[in-house]
Protein backbone atom coordinates (compact mmCIF):
# COMPACT_ATOMS: atom_id res chain seq x y z
CA UNK A 1 0.00 0.00 0.00
CA UNK A 2 1.83 2.98 -1.16
CA UNK A 3 1.16 6.55 0.83
CA UNK A 4 -2.09 8.53 -0.17
CA UNK A 5 -0.76 11.01 -3.45
CA UNK A 6 -3.68 13.07 -2.49
CA UNK A 7 -2.60 14.00 1.28
CA UNK A 8 -2.28 18.05 1.93
CA UNK A 9 0.72 19.43 2.28
CA UNK A 10 1.78 20.98 5.47
CA UNK A 11 5.39 21.09 4.06
CA UNK A 12 5.29 23.50 1.75
CA UNK A 13 4.43 26.37 4.17
CA UNK A 14 6.39 25.04 7.05
CA UNK A 15 9.75 25.97 4.67
CA UNK A 16 8.49 28.88 3.70
CA UNK A 17 8.21 29.77 7.52
CA UNK A 18 11.70 28.43 8.27
CA UNK A 19 13.42 30.38 5.59
CA UNK A 20 12.35 33.71 7.39
CA UNK A 21 14.97 32.85 10.64
CA UNK A 22 17.75 34.25 8.18
CA UNK A 23 20.48 37.12 8.41
CA UNK A 24 20.15 37.63 5.02
CA UNK A 25 16.82 38.97 3.02
CA UNK A 26 14.70 36.77 1.29
CA UNK A 27 15.10 34.82 -1.00
CA UNK A 28 18.51 34.38 0.61
CA UNK A 29 19.01 32.39 3.49
CA UNK A 30 21.61 32.78 5.95
CA UNK A 31 21.29 30.87 9.01
CA UNK A 32 24.74 30.25 10.64
CA UNK A 33 24.31 27.29 13.66
CA UNK A 34 23.87 28.33 16.85
CA UNK A 35 23.11 31.60 15.73
CA UNK A 36 19.67 33.55 16.96
CA UNK A 37 18.24 32.86 13.44
CA UNK A 38 19.43 29.50 13.88
CA UNK A 39 17.79 29.45 18.24
CA UNK A 40 14.37 30.41 16.16
CA UNK A 41 14.60 27.92 13.53
CA UNK A 42 15.47 25.34 16.75
CA UNK A 43 11.84 26.47 18.45
CA UNK A 44 10.17 26.27 15.34
CA UNK A 45 11.27 22.86 14.59
CA UNK A 46 10.58 21.87 18.33
CA UNK A 47 6.68 23.27 17.83
CA UNK A 48 6.03 21.27 14.75
CA UNK A 49 7.22 18.21 16.26
CA UNK A 50 4.99 18.73 19.83
CA UNK A 51 2.59 19.36 17.42
CA UNK A 52 2.81 16.21 15.98
CA UNK A 53 3.13 14.84 19.84
CA UNK A 54 6.53 13.26 19.12
CA UNK A 55 9.16 12.55 22.19
CA UNK A 56 12.15 15.23 21.97
CA UNK A 57 15.47 15.39 23.25
CA UNK A 58 17.96 17.59 22.62
CA UNK A 59 22.12 16.56 23.51
CA UNK A 60 24.83 18.43 24.51
CA UNK A 61 25.87 19.65 21.27
CA UNK A 62 22.25 20.47 20.20
CA UNK A 63 21.67 17.20 18.05
CA UNK A 64 17.53 17.10 18.34
CA UNK A 65 15.78 13.80 18.27
CA UNK A 66 11.99 13.70 17.61
CA UNK A 67 10.86 10.51 18.35
CA UNK A 68 7.25 8.42 17.32
CA UNK A 69 7.23 5.65 20.03
CA UNK A 70 6.42 2.41 18.15
CA UNK A 71 4.85 -0.64 19.60
CA UNK A 72 8.52 -2.02 20.29
CA UNK A 73 10.22 0.67 21.63
CA UNK A 74 13.09 -1.41 22.60
CA UNK A 75 13.98 -2.37 19.74
CA UNK A 76 16.82 -0.05 17.18
CA UNK A 77 14.45 2.72 15.59
CA UNK A 78 14.42 3.99 12.52
CA UNK A 79 15.80 7.21 11.75
CA UNK A 80 15.46 9.78 9.17
CA UNK A 81 16.38 13.62 9.24
CA UNK A 82 18.75 16.55 8.09
CA UNK A 83 20.24 19.31 9.13
CA UNK A 84 18.62 23.32 9.02
CA UNK A 85 21.60 25.21 9.23
CA UNK A 86 22.27 27.50 5.95
CA UNK A 87 25.08 29.07 4.70
CA UNK A 88 25.74 32.67 3.96
CA UNK A 89 23.24 33.66 1.37
CA UNK A 90 22.20 30.25 0.38
CA UNK A 91 18.78 28.99 -0.19
CA UNK A 92 16.00 27.42 1.39
CA UNK A 93 15.87 23.66 0.53
CA UNK A 94 19.14 22.44 1.41
CA UNK A 95 18.69 20.45 4.55
CA UNK A 96 15.41 21.52 5.28
CA UNK A 97 13.53 19.51 2.90
CA UNK A 98 14.55 16.44 5.12
CA UNK A 99 14.05 18.03 8.41
CA UNK A 100 10.51 18.96 7.70
CA UNK A 101 10.01 16.26 5.30
CA UNK A 102 10.66 13.93 8.34
CA UNK A 103 7.97 15.21 9.97
CA UNK A 104 5.28 15.41 6.18
CA UNK A 105 6.29 11.78 6.37
CA UNK A 106 5.25 10.90 10.05
CA UNK A 107 1.97 12.97 9.33
CA UNK A 108 1.03 10.99 6.53
CA UNK A 109 1.91 7.83 8.58
CA UNK A 110 -0.17 8.55 11.19
CA UNK A 111 -2.90 9.51 9.08
CA UNK A 112 -3.07 6.55 7.40
CA UNK A 113 -3.05 4.75 10.71
CA UNK A 114 -0.22 3.02 10.94
CA UNK A 115 1.16 1.86 13.91
CA UNK A 116 5.21 1.01 13.57
CA UNK A 117 6.64 -1.75 15.61
CA UNK A 118 9.86 0.14 15.15
CA UNK A 119 9.99 3.66 16.70
CA UNK A 120 10.35 6.22 13.77
CA UNK A 121 12.80 9.21 14.81
CA UNK A 122 13.04 12.78 12.40
CA UNK A 123 17.06 14.23 13.66
CA UNK A 124 17.98 17.81 13.29
CA UNK A 125 21.64 17.44 13.56
CA UNK A 126 23.82 19.66 14.55
CA UNK A 127 25.88 21.87 12.14
CA UNK A 128 26.22 20.21 9.03
CA UNK A 129 27.56 23.46 7.05
CA UNK A 130 31.29 24.01 8.00
CA UNK A 131 30.41 27.97 8.08
CA UNK A 132 31.21 28.14 11.81
CA UNK A 133 33.68 25.65 12.47
CA UNK A 134 35.19 24.65 9.23
CA UNK A 135 34.31 21.51 9.37
CA UNK A 136 31.48 20.49 7.83
CA UNK A 137 28.62 17.53 10.03
CA UNK A 138 30.07 18.64 13.51
CA UNK A 139 26.87 16.77 15.15
CA UNK A 140 26.54 13.11 12.77
CA UNK A 141 30.73 13.30 13.29
CA UNK A 142 30.11 13.37 17.44
CA UNK A 143 27.16 10.90 17.23
CA UNK A 144 29.49 8.42 14.97
CA UNK A 145 32.50 9.00 17.73
CA UNK A 146 34.23 10.27 14.62
CA UNK A 147 35.16 13.70 16.85
CA UNK A 148 35.96 13.36 20.26
CA UNK A 149 33.77 15.93 22.35
CA UNK A 150 37.23 17.16 24.13
CA UNK A 151 38.77 17.54 21.24
CA UNK A 152 35.30 20.11 19.38
CA UNK A 153 34.68 21.45 22.66
CA UNK A 154 37.74 24.10 21.99
CA UNK A 155 36.89 24.90 18.29
CA UNK A 156 36.84 28.40 17.73
CA UNK A 157 34.83 30.30 15.48
CA UNK A 158 35.63 33.63 13.54
CA UNK A 159 34.97 35.71 16.65
CA UNK A 160 37.65 33.35 18.85
CA UNK A 161 34.52 31.83 21.01
CA UNK A 162 34.53 28.26 21.46
CA UNK A 163 32.21 25.57 20.85
CA UNK A 164 32.22 24.78 24.72
CA UNK A 165 31.36 28.76 25.19
CA UNK A 166 28.72 28.33 22.94
CA UNK A 167 27.04 25.69 23.95
CA UNK A 168 26.74 26.97 27.86
CA UNK A 169 25.35 30.02 26.24
CA UNK A 170 22.54 28.61 24.49
CA UNK A 171 22.36 26.33 27.35
CA UNK A 172 22.36 22.84 25.77
CA UNK A 173 22.38 19.91 28.25
CA UNK A 174 25.64 19.78 29.77
CA UNK A 175 26.34 16.03 29.26
CA UNK A 176 28.81 16.31 26.91
CA UNK A 177 29.13 12.19 27.20
CA UNK A 178 25.78 11.78 25.77
CA UNK A 179 26.72 12.54 21.97
CA UNK A 180 27.94 9.29 21.17
CA UNK A 181 25.89 6.72 19.78
CA UNK A 182 26.52 3.25 19.74
CA UNK A 183 26.19 0.49 16.36
CA UNK A 184 23.25 -0.62 16.58
CA UNK A 185 21.09 2.13 18.14
CA UNK A 186 19.32 2.81 14.88
CA UNK A 187 18.03 0.10 12.63
CA UNK A 188 18.46 2.03 9.87
CA UNK A 189 18.87 6.04 8.53
CA UNK A 190 17.66 7.27 5.47
CA UNK A 191 18.35 11.23 4.60
CA UNK A 192 15.81 12.93 2.02
CA UNK A 193 17.34 16.05 0.67
CA UNK A 194 17.81 17.91 -3.24
CA UNK A 195 19.90 16.40 -5.51
CA UNK A 196 22.39 20.16 -5.17
CA UNK A 197 23.40 18.94 -9.22
CA UNK A 198 21.90 18.84 -12.04
CA UNK A 199 22.14 14.97 -13.07
CA UNK A 200 17.88 14.27 -11.86
CA UNK A 201 16.61 17.49 -13.81
CA UNK A 202 18.78 16.55 -16.75
CA UNK A 203 17.53 13.55 -17.35
CA UNK A 204 13.95 14.28 -15.96
CA UNK A 205 14.17 11.72 -12.85
CA UNK A 206 11.57 12.45 -10.30
CA UNK A 207 13.86 10.38 -7.70
CA UNK A 208 17.50 9.70 -7.18
CA UNK A 209 18.31 6.70 -5.09
CA UNK A 210 22.15 7.63 -3.34
CA UNK A 211 24.43 4.68 -3.78
CA UNK A 212 28.02 6.38 -2.26
CA UNK A 213 28.73 9.32 -1.31
CA UNK A 214 31.71 11.32 -1.95
CA UNK A 215 34.50 11.93 1.02
CA UNK A 216 35.20 15.75 1.17
CA UNK A 217 38.81 16.63 2.99
CA UNK A 218 40.06 20.43 4.13
CA UNK A 219 43.10 22.14 4.10
CA UNK A 220 43.46 25.58 6.46
CA UNK A 221 46.45 27.37 4.60
CA UNK A 222 48.20 30.39 6.41
CA UNK A 223 50.35 32.26 4.21
CA UNK A 224 52.98 34.96 5.72
CA UNK A 225 54.64 37.30 3.90
CA UNK A 226 56.48 40.50 4.42
CA UNK A 227 53.71 43.42 3.25
CA UNK A 228 54.63 46.99 2.57
CA UNK A 229 53.76 49.83 0.64
CA UNK A 230 52.11 48.78 -2.76
CA UNK A 231 54.11 51.75 -4.24
CA UNK A 232 57.67 52.00 -2.85
CA UNK A 233 58.54 48.79 -2.38
CA UNK A 234 59.87 47.65 -5.87
CA UNK A 235 58.76 43.88 -7.47
CA UNK A 236 62.21 42.18 -6.41
CA UNK A 237 61.88 43.31 -2.91
CA UNK A 238 57.93 42.19 -2.54
CA UNK A 239 57.20 38.82 -0.45
CA UNK A 240 52.91 39.21 -1.37
CA UNK A 241 51.02 36.68 0.40
CA UNK A 242 48.41 37.62 -1.75
CA UNK A 243 50.14 36.46 -5.45
CA UNK A 244 51.14 33.31 -3.53
CA UNK A 245 47.47 32.45 -2.02
CA UNK A 246 46.63 33.14 -5.94
CA UNK A 247 49.15 30.91 -7.15
CA UNK A 248 47.97 28.17 -5.00
CA UNK A 249 44.53 28.57 -5.39
CA UNK A 250 44.76 28.03 -9.12
CA UNK A 251 47.05 24.87 -8.83
CA UNK A 252 44.48 23.32 -6.43
CA UNK A 253 42.07 23.99 -9.68
CA UNK A 254 45.05 22.30 -11.86
CA UNK A 255 45.18 19.47 -9.52
CA UNK A 256 41.65 18.54 -9.66
CA UNK A 257 41.07 18.74 -13.35
CA UNK A 258 44.58 17.05 -14.20
CA UNK A 259 43.60 13.99 -11.55
CA UNK A 260 43.07 10.39 -12.35
CA UNK A 261 39.10 10.01 -11.25
CA UNK A 262 36.37 12.36 -13.30
CA UNK A 263 34.91 12.77 -9.62
CA UNK A 264 37.75 14.89 -8.47
CA UNK A 265 36.54 18.45 -7.39
CA UNK A 266 37.92 21.41 -5.45
CA UNK A 267 38.14 24.92 -5.04
CA UNK A 268 39.85 27.37 -2.88
CA UNK A 269 36.27 28.37 -1.01
CA UNK A 270 37.69 30.80 1.92
CA UNK A 271 40.44 33.01 0.13
CA UNK A 272 41.19 36.69 3.13
CA UNK A 273 44.15 38.81 2.51
CA UNK A 274 45.61 41.63 4.99
CA UNK A 275 45.65 44.46 5.41
CA UNK A 276 43.19 43.81 1.98
CA UNK A 277 43.91 48.00 1.66
CA UNK A 278 44.82 48.64 -1.98
CA UNK A 279 47.75 49.99 -1.60
CA UNK A 280 49.15 47.86 0.75
CA UNK A 281 50.94 44.76 -0.18
CA UNK A 282 49.11 41.45 1.03
CA UNK A 283 51.22 40.42 4.22
CA UNK A 284 49.09 37.61 4.94
CA UNK A 285 46.59 35.15 3.02
CA UNK A 286 44.11 32.93 4.87
CA UNK A 287 42.43 29.77 2.60
CA UNK A 288 40.45 26.96 2.95
CA UNK A 289 40.65 24.14 0.90
CA UNK A 290 38.06 22.12 -0.54
CA UNK A 291 38.87 18.55 -2.01
CA UNK A 292 36.58 15.36 -2.40
CA UNK A 293 36.60 12.54 -4.98
CA UNK A 294 34.44 9.23 -4.63
CA UNK A 295 37.90 7.26 -4.68
CA UNK A 296 39.58 7.48 -1.52
CA UNK A 297 43.03 6.79 -3.31
CA UNK A 298 42.62 9.17 -5.76
CA UNK A 299 41.14 11.88 -3.33
CA UNK A 300 44.28 11.42 -1.00
CA UNK A 301 46.79 11.17 -3.67
CA UNK A 302 45.55 14.80 -4.83
CA UNK A 303 45.92 16.11 -1.35
CA UNK A 304 48.88 14.92 -0.90
CA UNK A 305 50.01 16.72 -4.26
CA UNK A 306 48.53 19.85 -2.96
CA UNK A 307 50.20 20.11 -0.18
CA UNK A 308 53.47 19.84 -2.09
CA UNK A 309 52.46 22.20 -4.41
CA UNK A 310 52.20 24.74 -1.27
CA UNK A 311 55.36 24.35 -0.14
CA UNK A 312 57.46 24.47 -3.24
CA UNK A 313 55.62 27.58 -3.96
CA UNK A 314 56.51 29.09 -1.02
CA UNK A 315 59.74 28.20 -0.87
CA UNK A 316 60.21 29.55 -4.58
CA UNK A 317 58.59 33.02 -3.14
CA UNK A 318 59.72 32.99 0.43
CA UNK A 319 56.50 33.26 2.16
CA UNK A 320 55.80 31.09 5.05
CA UNK A 321 53.19 28.94 5.03
CA UNK A 322 51.25 27.07 8.21
CA UNK A 323 49.36 24.29 6.41
CA UNK A 324 46.71 21.90 8.73
CA UNK A 325 44.38 19.49 7.73
CA UNK A 326 40.70 20.12 8.86
CA UNK A 327 39.69 16.79 7.95
CA UNK A 328 39.69 13.75 5.40
CA UNK A 329 36.35 11.85 5.91
CA UNK A 330 35.93 8.15 3.94
CA UNK A 331 33.51 7.59 1.20
CA UNK A 332 29.95 6.25 2.44
CA UNK A 333 28.83 3.18 0.48
CA UNK A 334 25.20 2.63 1.26
CA UNK A 335 23.24 -0.23 2.47
CA UNK A 336 21.52 -2.24 -0.52
CA UNK A 337 18.94 -3.42 1.34
CA UNK A 338 18.10 0.27 2.36
CA UNK A 339 18.31 1.08 -1.40
CA UNK A 340 15.87 -1.97 -2.17
CA UNK A 341 13.35 -0.24 0.51
CA UNK A 342 13.55 3.13 -1.19
CA UNK A 343 13.40 1.60 -4.57
CA UNK A 344 10.11 -0.13 -4.00
CA UNK A 345 8.43 2.50 -2.43
CA UNK A 346 9.50 4.61 -5.63
CA UNK A 347 8.26 1.85 -8.04
CA UNK A 348 5.09 1.77 -6.08
CA UNK A 349 4.39 5.18 -7.11
CA UNK A 350 5.75 4.78 -10.79
CA UNK A 351 8.18 7.47 -10.25
CA UNK A 352 10.78 7.61 -12.73
CA UNK A 353 14.26 7.40 -10.56
CA UNK A 354 18.06 6.42 -10.77
CA UNK A 355 20.80 5.36 -8.64
CA UNK A 356 23.28 7.50 -8.34
CA UNK A 357 26.14 9.13 -6.23
CA UNK A 358 25.72 11.72 -4.18
CA UNK A 359 29.16 14.10 -4.76
CA UNK A 360 28.03 16.74 -1.54
CA UNK A 361 28.66 15.41 1.44
CA UNK A 362 25.49 15.05 4.21
CA UNK A 363 24.92 13.03 7.57
CA UNK A 364 24.47 10.60 6.36
CA UNK A 365 28.23 9.91 5.38
CA UNK A 366 28.68 9.38 9.45
CA UNK A 367 25.34 8.07 10.13
CA UNK A 368 26.74 5.45 7.89
CA UNK A 369 29.53 4.76 10.64
CA UNK A 370 26.64 3.19 12.98
CA UNK A 371 23.73 1.75 10.82
CA UNK A 372 22.98 1.09 7.26
CA UNK A 373 21.85 4.17 5.21
CA UNK A 374 21.05 5.31 1.91
CA UNK A 375 19.80 8.68 0.56
CA UNK A 376 16.40 9.90 -1.42
CA UNK A 377 17.36 12.74 -3.64
CA UNK A 378 14.81 14.73 -5.77
CA UNK A 379 16.03 17.41 -8.47
CA UNK A 380 17.11 20.96 -7.88
CA UNK A 381 16.44 23.78 -10.58
CA UNK A 382 19.30 23.96 -12.68
CA UNK A 383 21.35 21.77 -10.57
CA UNK A 384 21.62 25.06 -7.89
CA UNK A 385 22.65 24.67 -4.86
CA UNK A 386 24.16 26.77 -1.91
CA UNK A 387 22.58 29.98 -4.03
CA UNK A 388 19.41 31.89 -3.17
CA UNK A 389 18.15 30.83 -6.22
CA UNK A 390 18.45 27.25 -4.80
CA UNK A 391 14.38 25.56 -5.89
CA UNK A 392 12.51 22.89 -6.11
CA UNK A 393 8.84 22.70 -7.27
CA UNK A 394 6.30 21.51 -4.51
CA UNK A 395 5.63 18.12 -6.41
CA UNK A 396 8.81 17.17 -6.46
CA UNK A 397 9.06 18.01 -2.98
CA UNK A 398 5.91 16.18 -2.27
CA UNK A 399 7.01 13.03 -4.22
CA UNK A 400 10.38 12.81 -1.75
CA UNK A 401 8.21 12.93 0.94
CA UNK A 402 5.93 10.23 -0.01
CA UNK A 403 8.60 7.86 -1.39
CA UNK A 404 10.32 8.21 2.46
CA UNK A 405 7.11 7.47 4.29
CA UNK A 406 6.87 4.40 2.41
CA UNK A 407 9.94 3.80 3.00
CA UNK A 408 10.16 4.38 6.65
CA UNK A 409 6.71 2.74 7.39
CA UNK A 410 8.62 -0.53 5.23
CA UNK A 411 11.72 -0.24 7.64
CA UNK A 412 9.38 0.37 11.13
CA UNK A 413 7.40 -2.81 10.24
O1 LIG B 1 29.34 20.91 1.19
C1 LIG B 1 28.52 20.00 1.15
O2 LIG B 1 28.69 19.05 0.42
C2 LIG B 1 27.30 20.06 2.01
O3 LIG B 1 26.31 20.73 1.29
N1 LIG B 1 27.56 20.76 3.24
MN1 LIG C 1 24.78 22.50 2.10
MN1 LIG D 1 22.70 19.77 2.94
Amino acid sequence: MSSNPHHTFLIHEQLEKLATFSASPNPSVTRVVFSDEDMSARNYFRQLCEELNLEVTIDAVGNTFARWIGTEPTLPAVATGSHIDAIPDSGMYDGTVGVIGGLEAIRILKQQGVIPKRSIEVILFTAEEPTRYSIGCLGSRMMCGQLTLEKAADFKDQEDVTLKEILALRDFPSDLNGVKMTTGHYHAFVEYHIEQGPILEAENLDIGIVTKIAAPSALRVLLTGKGGHAGCVMMPDRFDAGTAAAEISITVERIAKESASDDTVATTGVFEIKPNAINSIPKEAYLEIDLRDTNLEVRDACLEKIQNEISDICDRRKITADVSLINKDTPAICDETIIDYIEEATKAHNYSYKKMISYAYHDTLFMNQICPTSMIFIPCRGGVSHRSDEYSSPEQIEKGVLVLADTLRALAG
